[in-house]
């Protein structure tokens, strides 16, 4: 089976539904962004600090990596960046397409798999935003070296990561239940996997701290910063551990 391929009908289908990742922002936050006042999230619930973005956005390159959704797309825009969003999903995109018209905001949008940004030359961003999305494919190693590329020195990587206990964890009972490295279509049963698949949601794997933070620093990337995050409140696990963390890297 193509996951991507499968992954981009699954967050087509979830625009249809109005999954929370899919919703845009409103057009008073665009307004609020457009004097100011304004924040994004790439990871559930906090945001991120303004201590890690350049003083001035006006005319930065920012790259919306796996970053659809007419979410923060169109708030890095209304402060004045100019923006690509690349994500894998039509629909996702067409929300920042929607955005960009109704609020004449600098947004270009590509569809492709982020593990190939092949489309882009080298040092071509400021900037890379990419909300918690790696966890929807197998190779995340690939994904920094081609940030690392498309970054122009000293550039900036934001990424969210997801703790890949999550994924181990058997959220009914709160014992481990799968073994590292987990991925729904190898650890899953065959009826759990069929149960995901017939309501069309989204195939994701679980990647080891070592790939996620050791891989960006592979790829040649200096962390300066991190912050760990939980969900809602909607999951048990909350309770236990942060399931989430975000870093700030840059290109050394
Ligand atoms: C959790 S959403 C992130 C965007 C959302 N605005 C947010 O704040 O979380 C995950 C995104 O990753 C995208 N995606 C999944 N697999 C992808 C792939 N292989 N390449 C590029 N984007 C992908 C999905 O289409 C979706 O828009």
């Amino acid at each position: 089976m193509d996951i991507v391929k499968y992954n981009k009908s699954a967050w087509d289908s979830y625009v249809d539904k109005k999954n929370r990742w899919t919703v845009a922002v409103s057009d008073e936050e665009i307004m609020e962004a457009k004097q100011g006042k304004w924040s994004v999230i790439l990871t559930p619930t906090l945001s991120v600090p303004y201590s890690w973005f350049p003083t001035d956005l006006k005319k930065i390159k920012i790259l919306g990596l796996a970053c659809g959704g007419g979410q923060q797309g169109p708030i890095l825009a209304a402060l004045g960046a100019n923006v690509t969003i690349f994500d894998n999903s039509p629909k996702q995109l067409g929300q920042d397409t929607k955005m960009a018209a109704k609020h004449n905001l600098a947004i270009d949008t590509i569809e492709g798999d982020m593990r190939d940004l092949s489309v882009f030359a080298d040092e071509s961003f400021d900037l890379i935003f990419n909300p918690c999305s790696i966890g929807f494919v197998d190779d995340i190693l690939a994904i920094w070296k081609e940030c690392y590329r498309v970054l122009k020195k000293d550039g900036i990587l934001m990424t969210g990561l997801t703790n890949p206990l999550i994924f181990q964890i058997d959220e009914v009972t709160m014992r481990l239940k799968h073994k590292a490295p987990y991925s729904d279509k190898q650890s899953l049963s065959k009826e759990e996997l069929d149960k995901y698949m017939n309501n069309n949601e989204p195939l994701m794997f679980g990647h080891s701290w070592t790939d996620q933070i050791g891989g960006q620093l592979q790829a040649g990337f200096m962390l300066t910063d991190m912050y760990e995050d939980n969900w809602d409140n909607t999951h048990l696990f909350d309770a236990y551990f942060p399931g989430f963390m975000a870093t700030r890297s840059i290109k050394k």
